[in-house]
């Protein structure tokens, strides 16, 4: 029989696997994990380690927690300029939906990443990315919208591939063209809608930028129709779909998200019985995002108690965008969906990570077992609730992105 060998062994450390069927958190006390190359080949107690195994490299974790490693399922962090000016105007009492008609709101972000140049869209949005990275997000979701012409859009989900290139976090990009209308087009979103499907789903998709299709089905968005005309245009060129649904009103968005097997339908605080009926049915993941609630000063929740009780799966998001959810902090997100949402801590754990994978159409990650792709967070916790329980700091110690190790100190 071959001895074992690892590129990699981590030790010192308890495991989150998430593993289904495994207990809490799919827990391993006294855990070790081998690596081969981009992959995991052992997970295991320490004291069962194969005896022979040779290791080229053993990094400690300081006995704190591995998680598989995050997944940020829904963002928008591709932007140029901020909306601080909007945030104050809205304390002072402008809705976020009057903002938007008067040309403000995501039109503002549009004007702002339309002017920037491809390097200076990078050099702003690097830093929302590393963000997430040090948080121990391991695969992000970009998602355009801000260009809201072809080559813009094009450009925000250039931008997004080539970040992630160079920080070494996986991205997977959606093209949300149907995200607001453009001054081009004012008054005229059905002619919008036309361009969308004739000219910017087939660019995005030759140019092979688009890994999926969402669009915004609310009243300052588009309608179902419009929507279901997106949808037909990204099935056409063989993309999967999302939708930003239910956020401000029930427009029957998740049933029709549904209808088309939807990777996910994001946001819900509107969703209706029969939108969790449609979802449960086709295996649509509900993505929430607690810090667009929390910035929006929502007060109706979406309907966790029935998703639960559907089966339905729950992943939560940052939701990353300069509008409605200016945060890159997925552990805050995690309090937030506790808090505000009532997930249990696992829960949230489970829906940043392998739930998260599963809106994204990711089989490769998001647990921790042999064969899965080696990304993992290393927390200085000391119990998985921890990464819930607190808000503010940043215990995260360092990630292995496709096997490879990115720590805060060296080890
Ligand atoms: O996910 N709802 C629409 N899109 C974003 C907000 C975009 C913006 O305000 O810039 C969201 O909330
Ligand atoms: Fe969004």
């Amino acid at each position: 029989m071959n001895s074992a060998h690892f590129d990699l062994l981590l030790v010192d450390a308890h495991v989150a696997t998430m593993r289904a069927g495994a207990g809490a958190y799919g827990v391993i006390r006294d855990g070790a994990i081998g690596i081969v190359g981009d992959a995991i080949a052992w997970v295991g107690r320490r004291g069962d380690l194969p005896r022979d195994v040779t290791v080229t490299k053993t990094l400690a974790c300081d006995g704190g927690w591995i998680t598989p490693g995050l997944v940020d399922c829904h963002t928008h962090l591709v932007y140029a300029g901020n909306r601080a000016g909007e945030y104050e105007r809205r304390l002072e009492g402008a809705a976020y939906a009057d903002i938007a008609r008067e040309g403000g709101g995501i039109a503002a972000t549009v004007r702002a990443t339309r002017e920037a140049g491809e390097a200076a869209l990078a050099a702003q949005s690097r830093p929302r990315m590393a963000a997430l990275a040090t948080e121990g997000v391991t695969t992000v979701e970009v998602k355009s919208g801000y260009g809201l012409d072809t080559a813009n859009e094009l450009k925000q989900l250039r931008v997004a591939r080539a970040l992630g290139a160079e920080l070494g976090v996986t991205v997977r990009t959606t093209l949300l063209a149907a995200h607001a209308v453009p001054p081009e087009f004012a008054g005229r979103a059905d002619a919008w809608i036309d361009a969308v499907c004739a000219d910017i789903v087939p660019a995005a998709s030759v140019a092979g930028l688009a890994d999926a299709v969402d669009a915004f089905c609310d009243t300052i968005g588009f309608t179902r129709d419009q929507t279901r005309r997106v949808f037909d245009a990204a099935r056409a060129h063989g993309l999967p779909v999302k939708l930003h649904a239910e956020q401000l009103s029930d427009q029957d968005g998740a049933a029709l998200a549904a209808e088309y097997g939807a990777l996910s339908a994001d946001h819900l605080e509107w969703l209706s019985p029969r939108g969790i009926d449609a979802m449960a049915a086709s295996g649509t993941v509900a993505v929430l995002l607690p810090g667009a609630y929390y910035a929006l000063r929502e007060t109706r929740r979406p309907p966790v108690e029935a998703l639960r009780e559907r089966g339905v799966p729950m992943a939560v998001a940052t939701d990353c965008n300069p509008g409605t959810s200016p945060t890159t902090s997925p552990l805050l997100m995690l309090n937030m969906a506790c808090t505000l949402f009532r997930l249990t801590p696992q829960e949230a754990l489970a829906g940043m990570t392998h739930v998260a994978a599963r809106a994204l159409g990711l089989a490769d990650r998001g647990r921790l077992r042999a064969g899965m792709r080696a990304d993992v967070a290393v927390y200085a916790i000391d119990e998985p609730a921890e990464l819930a329980w607190r808000f503010g700091g940043n215990p995260c110690l360092g990630t292995l992105r496709a096997g490879v190790p990115h720590f805060r100190s060296a080890r």
